[in-house]
């Protein structure tokens, strides 16, 4: 590969693609809660050749109805029906977290392989039965989507694993958004029940960066920006710092107080891989005047593909740059780009549609039986690391991390 000093691209060749030519037996996948993370997933899901919508469970009955007639697929009030639906072969688990383990664990006794939102539980303890559960009932878990399966991620690791930056000593990740001020239900902002910036945010960072660094990560030492809203009570920012092995550390800030835009800085890309316009509309102040925030959230549900976001670039999760001892990495809404003594070089990342790795994954596993990278153990591992975070900085001590390897 030639270079210039100036930016070159090339198209990296070495990237693993499923053959999705040959796919002649798409999974049968049942998706429980059809609300905002299922809208932002249906483009990819509708898309994938290795996936068809063949049931939803919801109690909004405006989210059933529109489910069914977009995807032709039945619906149920209750989860318990479509776990149990022999229609269905998989559940994907999109409810809010509270529910997590409850609607998970139902669809693993059924005998069904999960893909469960981020964070996998908000408790440490359901996480490990679920693992367990599923362990017993010989049926995989994926924890996602999470930026970590963005394409640019999965890139930059095999970039990385190829050597291109040498050894990996230090990641930066940096990210400001308005997230506190989009549409919150009253869970959604209590820090008990796994609301705020860490167990819905910081998840996304610290899977991304564990999968960058590649090694398992030992000690977290952290601040959060708790409460910096008294109308909004829960942590809004963070910082942290956490030591993996091998000397390799990363630092991972975060804001949610929607001041700053961090997709400034990301080619002006939103999270979700869409181009932003110039109007400034202040996610406060649009807030400010919605009469009911519950019913606001709602209505940001599933109700047709066409309403649903369209990717035009992978999506992202703000600044993210990999220092190494031959060369310097950092992702792009497109791809990555490394910087050594030669200058910078741009790697496309193959796009298809935002989150079609998911569903890629989702795939391998339940077909080939291939053991995801984001399996159970994986996502126990980030939400450990999201407790680290908070008890952290309740006491002011580095912890101890228990549950990164293996
Ligand atoms: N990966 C991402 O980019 C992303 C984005 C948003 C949300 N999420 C995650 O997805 C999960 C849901 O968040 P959301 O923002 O979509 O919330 P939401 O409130 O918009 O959607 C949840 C849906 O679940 C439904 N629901 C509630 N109780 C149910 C039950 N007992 N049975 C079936 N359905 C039920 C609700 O009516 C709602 O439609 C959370 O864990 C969140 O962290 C992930």
């Amino acid at each position: 590969m030639t270079r210039n000093p100036t930016l070159l691209c090339c198209v990296y060749p070495e990237q693993k693609v499923i053959a999705l030519s040959s796919i002649s037996n798409p999974i049968r996948l049942g998706v429980a809660g059809l609300g905002r993370a299922f809208a932002l997933s249906a483009p990819a899901i509708h898309a994938h050749p290795g996936v068809n919508l063949v049931a939803g469970a919801e109690p909004n009955s405006e989210h059933r109805r529109s489910f069914e007639t977009t995807f032709g697929a039945k619906t149920y009030a209750d989860v318990r029906d479509l776990v149990t639906d022999p229609d269905v072969e998989a559940v994907y688990v999109s409810t809010p977290h509270g529910l997590h383990k409850e609607h998970a664990l139902a669809a693993i006794n059924a005998g069904k392989s999960v893909l469960i939102e981020k964070p996998m539980t908000v408790s440490l303890e359901d996480a490990s039965s679920l693992i367990e559960a599923a362990k017993k009932a010989g049926v995989q878990i994926i924890v996602g989507p999470s930026h970590s399966f963005d394409g640019p991620v999965k890139l930059a690791e095999a970039l990385i694993a190829e050597g291109k930056i040498g050894r990996v000593r230090m990641i930066h990740a940096l990210y400001a958004t308005d997230f506190l001020y989009r549409p919150r239900t009253a869970a959604e902002l209590s820090t008990d029940l796994g609301g705020g910036v860490v167990f819905s945010q910081a998840v996304h960072q610290i899977d991304l960066v564990r999968r960058l660094a590649a090694v398992p990560a030992q000690r977290v030492t952290a601040r959060t920006g708790g409460a910096w809203d008294a109308d909004r009570p829960t942590e809004g920012a963070y910082s942290m710092l956490i030591d993996f092995s091998e000397g390799v550390y990363a630092s991972l800030t975060y804001s949610g107080y929607a001041h700053f835009d961090g997709d400034r800085l990301m080619e002006n890309t939103a999270e979700l891989g869409i181009p932003k316009s110039d109007e400034f509309k202040s996610a406060r102040k649009i807030l400010e005047s919605v009469q009911d925030e519950s019913e606001f959230k709602s209505s940001r549900g599933f109700s047709s593909l066409e309403t649903c976001p369209q990717a035009q670039t992978h999506e992202h999760f703000g600044q993210v740059f990999v220092f190494g001892d031959r060369g310097d990495l950092r992702l792009t809404p497109n791809g990555v780009e490394i910087t050594d003594t030669n200058g910078p070089e741009f790697y496309p990342a193959p796009f298809r549609t935002a989150r079609a790795e998911v569903f890629d994954t989702l795939y391998a596993a339940v077909r080939e039986q291939t053991t995801p990278l984001q399996d159970g153990k994986w996502g126990r591992a980030s939400l450990e690391i999201c407790h680290a975070l908070l008890t952290s900085s309740e006491t002011g001590d580095t912890v101890t991390l228990n549950y990164q390897e293996g």
